[in-house]
Parts: structure tokens; C-alpha cells; sequence
């Protein structure tokens, strides 16, 4: 019989095999000093683009004080024990109420993890006889709660209404013989290539077939619609998202989640959500450290103001010199590049060392063989500098690229990952 760990000695995974080369530097580099357009690595200032913190919340003198004053009174424990038990407050309500009302739903339940909160959601919302229907490009934690079902599940092509109507149609007859239902699960922005999510084409398919509609919004919440009331509000179709789902990671530069629908919908989520049942309470700290930033959200225009005035100087810069953004309708900001993996570190390298600017760096297998993404997240705290100085960098390096500079210098990683 095999040893368990024999496998795992001999396939270290797609990305755990370049791990000798990229670990420190391309993957769990460490970004050091506040966090801001301008950070620390490897004891250098770079442009830093690959923080979600959309609004510039993170290091805001009026957010730091709440979440240092709610540190000094709270401590970072309590309240202890999950919701049901022992961990629930006033605090925690208030915090669901304000986020109901922000995103237009009756009633809201925060979570502890975006990741596990919706993992749990999708888990909670269907029985072995409904149906799922997802995007084949969602987000690993709506792939990892569609794993928990034990019904059947249907991924549509990308964004390709034809082909999520395809599976409606399968899926319609499945749960007819079953009697179930059928849940359909969109991104509101898709956040590797920053596409917004067909909310308006798909809510109304709701005229034709007969689904509930989740929408993870994690990218949107923050920077699209009305205050930043995300992608559904943007589309105008927040009333036909049955369940609406959003991570504090992002905009609101912190952790937790929250998910909204009907109150009926929340209450039986409230007493059937398992990441919730059976996990402790979101620390107090982390809930008013949320009320304080929805306020800002709320009554601050400017941060998202700002945002979109980065997002637009560089997205419209990079169009300008013939960059490939793709289809990018947010502020998620890809660079397409052809290249291999050991020309991308190469490229990587030399954006980080010779021009200061650090971006992250997505290669197959989460996007094609032979295709590099270079994905920037502008936020509020960039600046005209920053980007003038990023969009000089990329056409550099984009000439580099093209005369098989990086080609000539990757080879020895190729050859020594091949062997
Ligand atoms: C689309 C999407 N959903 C959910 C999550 C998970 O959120 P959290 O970081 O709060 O676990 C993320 C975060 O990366 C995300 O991008």
C-alpha cells in the first residue's frame, strides 16, 4: 500500500512545483509599512497595486481610531462563543440592519469569512433535490459550497447568457423530476479579469424560468452603484437578486461578510448556516470597526470619487498604448501578455526591481497556457504619479517582452523546473 504522503512528495500541484523559484518574491512576498499606494518591498518603495483596499479605508486616521479604540475596550475576544449561544449583541444587529438598508434587502446576517460564509450559504440555500447553475469562472469559494451539494450542478460558459440558458433548460427538467428548485450563482464583478457579472440579462431570464439568484459581490460592494451599493444596484436589477453577498476584505478593508435577502430568507440562513452555528461570533473590534467604515461608505462620495478617477486615468492610459485590458468593466485592472511562466517572472522581476512597480502576476491554470495577466487594483489612495510612472513601466516591459529579452533570461528556470 502507498504512503499517503507519496503523492504529495512526488506533485507539489501546478503552482506548489515553482515554488523554489517564486516563493518570497512572486508568491508570499511580504509587503511592508502602511497600507497605501507606496509600500515596502524587500526593503524598497514600490507602487503597490495589488491591494484590494478600493477606497482607501484601510489606513484612514478616522477608521484607525475606531478600530483602535474598539480594540482597547473590547480586547480582541469578545464577545465569546457563536451567535446562537453566547455571541450575540446589540452591536452585531445594528451592524445588519445599517448593511439591509445599504444594500436594499429586508435583512441581513454578517459572517465571519467571505470564503466560508458563502460556502456555507450555498450549502444552507439547497437540498440534494435542487439544481445549481454557476459561472464556470466563479470565485474557489462558490466552487467549494457547489461541491457540498449533493444534487445535481451545472456550470455555464463565462458570462455566455446562450449557454446559461442551455442549463437552465437541463436544469429545469432535472428539478422537475425531482421536484426541486434551481439556483443560479453569478460574481457581481469577477475579480481575476474584472468583467461585471450579466446581473441585468440573467434576472431576466427570471420571466422564463423559475430560479433564486446569488450574487457574490465582493468586488462591487464599494465601488459600483449608488455609495458603492454594488454590481445589482449599477444594473439597476438588485430587486431580482434573491440573495445578495458581500465580503468586508475589500472596500471595507477588513474581515468578515454579510449576506442579505427577505427576512424569511435570513431568518432560516440564521438557524441552518453551519460556518455560523458553529463558529465564534465576529469579534467586536472587526463590527464596529464595520459601522464606522458603512458610514463612510455612506456619507464619504469622495473615496469612491477618487477611486474611478484612478481607474479611469489607467485604464484609458494602457488603451492608449495598446495594452490589452480585456473586458474589464470595474476597477479590477488586467494586463494581457503573452508570454511563458519563466518570461512572467522574469517580466515580474524587473518591474519590481528596475521601476518600483508591484503588481500581482495570475498564470495558468488560472488563466491559459501561454497568456500572463498582470492584474492592477487601483484604489482611492493612488495618484496621477503612480500611474504615469506604471503606464512608462509597461511600455518599457512590453518591448522587452517582444524582443525575447525575458525569453533569453527565463531559460534556465525553464530548464531547471522541466527537470
Ligand atoms: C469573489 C470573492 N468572493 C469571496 C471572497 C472571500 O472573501 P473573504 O476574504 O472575506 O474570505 C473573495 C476574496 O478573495 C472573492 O474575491
Amino acid at each position: 500500500m502507498k504512503d499517503l504522503f507519496a503523492r504529495i512528495q512526488q506533485n507539489k500541484g501546478p503552482l506548489g512545483k515553482w515554488a523554489k523559484h517564486a516563493e518570497g518574491y512572486f508568491v508570499f512576498p511580504k509587503l511592508e509599512g502602511p497600507i497605501g499606494n507606496r509600500m515596502s518591498f524587500n526593503g524598497k518603495e514600490v507602487v503597490t497595486w495589488s491591494i484590494n483596499d478600493y477606497l482607501g479605508l484601510a489606513n484612514h486616521p478616522e477608521i484607525r481610531k475606531v478600530d483602535a479604540d474598539a480594540a482597547l475596550e473590547y480586547g480582541s475576544a469578545y464577545p465569546m462563543g457563536a451567535r446562537m449561544m453566547s455571541g450575540h449583541t446589540e452591536l452585531h444587529e445594528q451592524l445588519e440592519v445599517e448593511l439591509a438598508d445599504f444594500v436594499q434587502k429586508e435583512s441581513a446576517y454578517l459572517l465571519n469569512f467571505g470564503y466560508q460564509g458563502i460556502l456555507s450559504t450555498i450549502d444552507s440555500l439547497v437540498s440534494k433535490d435542487d439544481v445549481i447553475v454557476y459561472d464556470v469562472d466563479s470565485h474557489a469559494c462558490i466552487i467549494d459550497g457547489v461541491r457540498l451539494h449533493h444534487g445535481k450542478r451545472y456550470t455555464y460558459q463565462h458570462n455566455d447568457i446562450e449557454s446559461l440558458e442551455k442549463n437552465l433548460i437541463r436544469a429545469t427538467k432535472i428539478a422537475e423530476q425531482t421536484g426541486g428548485g434551481i439556483l443560479v450563482i453569478s460574481e457581481g464583478v469577477f475579480g481575476m479579469r474584472g468583467e461585471q457579472g450579466k446581473l441585468k440579462e440573467i434576472a431576466a431570464l427570471k420571466n422564463k424560468y423559475n430560479f433564486r439568484f446569488l450574487v457574490d459581490d465582493a468586488h462591487g460592494f464599494g465601488t459600483l452603484g449608488k455609495n458603492g451599493a454594488g454590481a445589482g444596484v449599477e444594473q439597476g436589477v438588485q430587486d431580482e437578486i434573491d440573495v445578495y453577498f458581500a465580503t468586508f476584505a475589500k472596500s471595507m478593508a477588513s474581515t468578515g461578510a454579510f449576506v442579505a435577502a427577505d427576512k424569511e430568507i435570513i431568518d432560516y440562513l440564521k438557524y441552518n448556516m453551519r460556518s455560523q452555528m458553529f463558529a465564534k461570533s465576529l469579534q467586536m473590534v472587526l463590527v464596529k470597526g464595520a459601522l464606522k467604515r458603512l458610514d463612510m461608505l455612506r456619507t464619504r462620495p469622495e473615496f469612491k470619487d477618487k477611486l474611478w478617477r484612478n481607474v479611469n486615468s489607467l485604464q484609458d492610459g494602457l488603451k492608449e498604448r495598446g495594452f490589452d485590458i480585456g473586458l474589464t468593466k470595474s476597477c479590477v485592472t488586467p494586463v494581457y501578455l503573452k508570454g511563458s511562466i519563466p518570461e512572467a517572472m522574469v517580466l515580474v522581476k524587473d518591474l519590481r526591481e528596475n521601476y518600483s512597480i508591484f503588481c500581482s502576476i495570475v498564470v495558468y491554470p488560472v488563466i491559459p497556457k501561454g497568456l500572463i495577466l498582470l492584474r492592477l487594483i487601483p484604489t482611492a489612495s493612488h495618484n496621477l504619479e503612480d500611474v504615469s510612472m506604471t503606464l512608462n513601466a509597461f511600455s518599457k516591459i512590453r518591448e522587452k517582452l517582444e524582443k525575447g529579452t525575458y525569453k533569453r533570461l527565463s531559460e534556465s528556470i525553464a530548464f531547471s523546473v522541466s527537470h
